[in-house]
């Protein structure tokens, strides 16, 4: 049955939120809240054949991994959880100056790898879970890229049981994940894959990515839910190398960068688009249709790309945050203009009855009942077959 079902989500959430404090994150109450489920959920089902694997691609400061062993420890003091959690652990100078990575480098000294360790060690120990805990997830310093199957089947020689991606930032890195991805060794069929970049902006080919597995049978969706990536399951291992087929150097930011031809990706915003509107996640393919405006920049369309967003925003859902449009909207005028400045609106006729007073407190009030409602992801065997 591929239905996973929580009614307290929130509340772990809550406390998970408590343990982690203000470090640095990249997860949205969502993915905390996914991996929770999926953490616990993995450990009823392996746990009892021993120690299993979750490969944690981009730690940052360590939340995902650390979500996944307070899942896991739920269910089992005893968990068999072990996750290989990998980062550069070399964070840009940018990020420093952000509060909370300043706070984190008093604290723990730097944001490379030791630093990282001792602050999971610290929330573990608050966690009142078993000392050692911690021991259960392996950090490694390395560039995805310079990774060998090899090494990685050292660490877990039966494989992966789920994927965790988010470190694709560029499209070879993308290409060395796909390559682990279609190794039956390392992700034997029955792996998840969890698409964490699916809607960003700077890394598109991991929509691109997705949709080549899915193109070649590599893989269905096992769980789907109007406001997150559907997660899939690995059935097959066609190989689709290299999946960012046309990488070439960008003339403005990593973004622009194209990594297959232009049509090729309009193609694959549009049946991905369609994809999701067959799952009924209409959000979601909302999204991706903003996304789209990138591919129409790459391809140096400017006029199309614009004509293309005010249809967007003419249609845009109510109670759908425009955030994406508006980025979308910032970009254009980036490109158009050559001046960047991520703060600009498009504002329009549309975009000021989305703002309306009813509008904002509708939309408030949805966010919040969400939260606080089950978590309920579903099977999408049907809809993908
Ligand atoms: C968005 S963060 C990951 C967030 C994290 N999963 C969390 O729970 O907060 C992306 C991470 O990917 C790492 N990264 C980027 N390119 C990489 C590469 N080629 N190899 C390994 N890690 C990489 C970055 O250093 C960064 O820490």
């Amino acid at each position: 049955m591929n239905e996973l079902r929580s009614w307290s989500s929130y509340w772990k959430v809550r406390r998970l939120s408590r343990l982690w404090g203000n470090s640095p994150s990249g997860l949205s109450h969502y993915d905390a809240a996914v991996y929770l489920e999926l953490a616990e959920h993995f450990e009823h089902l392996h746990g009892p054949h021993g120690p299993y694997w979750i490969f944690d691609l981009g730690t940052y400061f360590g939340h995902s991994a650390f979500s996944f062993l307070i899942g896991a420890n739920k269910v089992s003091p005893q968990s068999q959880l072990r996750v290989l959690s990998v980062d550069l652990f070399d964070q840009p100078a940018w990020l420093h100056t952000s509060k909370s990575v300043q706070d984190f480098v008093r604290k723990f000294g730097s944001t490379g790898l030791d630093a990282i360790g001792k602050h999971l060690a610290t929330v573990c120990a608050a966690s009142g879970m078993q000392a050692g805990a911690c021991d259960q997830i392996k950090l490694l310093q390395q560039d995805v890229t310079q990774l060998s199957a090899e090494q990685l089947l050292q660490i877990a020689p039966k494989g992966f049981v789920c994927f965790l991606i988010d470190c694709g930032k560029l499209p070879d890195v993308m290409n060395s994940i796909m390559q682990f991805c279609t190794d039956s060794r390392i992700a034997p069929k029955g792996s998840l894959l969890v698409f964490q970049d699916f809607f960003d902006w700077h890394a598109p080919w991991n929509l691109w990515a997705f949709w080549k597995l899915l193109k070649a049978g590599n893989v269905r969706v096992k769980y789907a839910h109007r406001r997150i990536p559907p997660m899939v399951e690995i059935v097959g291992h066609t190989n689709i190398h290299p999946v960012c087929d046309k990488i070439e150097a960008s003339q403005f930011e990593s973004w622009c960068t194209p990594y297959t031809s232009p049509d090729n990706e309009l193609r694959m915003f549009d049946e991905v688009t369609a994809f999701l509107q067959k799952l009924n996640c209409h959000e979601l393919a909302v999204r991706v249709q903003c996304l789209k405006t990138g591919a129409l920049l790459r391809a140096g369309r400017l006029a199309d790309a614009e004509t293309w967003l005010n249809g967007l925003d003419s249609k845009w859902p109510p109670l759908l945050k425009d955030g994406e449009l508006q980025n979308a909207y910032a970009r254009l005028r980036h490109l158009k203009t050559g001046n960047k400045d991520l703060t600009i609106v498009l504002e329009s006729a549309h975009r000021r009855r989305r703002q309306s007073a009813v509008n904002n407190w509708a939309r408030a009030l949805e966010y919040r009942l969400r939260l606080m409602g089950a978590l309920v992801l579903h099977s999408g065997q049907s809809q993908s077959s």
